[in-house]
């Protein structure tokens, strides 16, 4: 089978209070977005990339890997979600799958394990266990109740769908006005029961300061 992979990447990062979108910012040799992009070129069955960047973004287009025959750049949303649906209209394999831009540390097992998962089940996310105790509070600073633990996972990137189920269930949840923070929460939301492939908890996304000394310790890994 072959995929497309989109990754969002028209977010101006505010928590990171930098000079550029985080993911322009350097690492590694290169820059946060371009680690991202080598792991997805990496692999032989992702026939595309198409990457979502802002409408006055001055960088993507500086960079090496934008003239790569295998990456095509459009135009993001107001959301993450309109800037994923936006990829979408290009899309023209029968699997996608989506992957943050902020998220330079995957590793090529973890890729291809959701790609294999997601192509069996029609549709699954990378997600890892919840280390630490959980508590839902109850609004005034003070614990509700714990949650059960063993329950719970951290959802991550890439999660792999049939491409027209997500077009579909994006567009329809967008349009409801449903809240959605990753694809998997369209798909929930449409009926679906994405599997959970369990991934690497090093496949940070870049939010703080910090996660860019962390990614750089990691990827030396790779
Ligand atoms: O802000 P957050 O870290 O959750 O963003 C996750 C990913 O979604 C980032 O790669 C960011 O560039 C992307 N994004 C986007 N369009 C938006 C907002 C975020 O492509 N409107």
């Amino acid at each position: 089978a072959t995929y497309t992979a989109i990754v969002p990447a028209a977010g101006i990062g505010s928590r990171m209070a930098a000079d550029r979108p985080k993911q322009y910012l350097p690492l590694a040799g290169s820059t946060v977005l371009e680690q991202t992009l080598s792991c997805l070129l990496a692999n032989p069955a992702i026939a595309r990339i198409i990457v979502a960047t802002a409408l006055h973004d001055d960088w993507f287009c500086q960079l090496p890997l934008a003239q790569h025959p295998r990456i095509l750049q459009v135009q993001g949303g107001r959301e993450r979600a309109d800037s994923v649906l936006n990829a979408l209209l290009q899309v023209n394999t029968e699997w996608v799958l989506v992957h943050d831009a902020a998220r330079p540390c995957l590793h090529r097992a973890d890729l291809a394990a959701v790609m294999a998962a997601g192509l069996q089940a029609g549709g699954a996310i990378l997600a890892s266990r919840v280390r630490d105790t959980m508590k839902r509070g109850d609004g005034q600073g003070a614990i509700a109740t714990s949650v059960a633990r063993d329950e719970l996972w951290h959802a991550l990137t890439p999660q792999c769908f049939a491409t027209a189920t997500l077009r579909q269930a994006l567009a329809k949840a967008l349009a409801a006005g449903v809240i959605i923070t990753d694809e998997a929460s369209a798909m929930e939301w449409a009926g679906f029961n994405p599997k959970l492939v369990e991934g690497r908890a090093d496949n940070i996304k870049i939010t703080r300061p910090e996660d860019l000394a962390l990614a750089q310790f990691f990827l030396q890994k790779i």
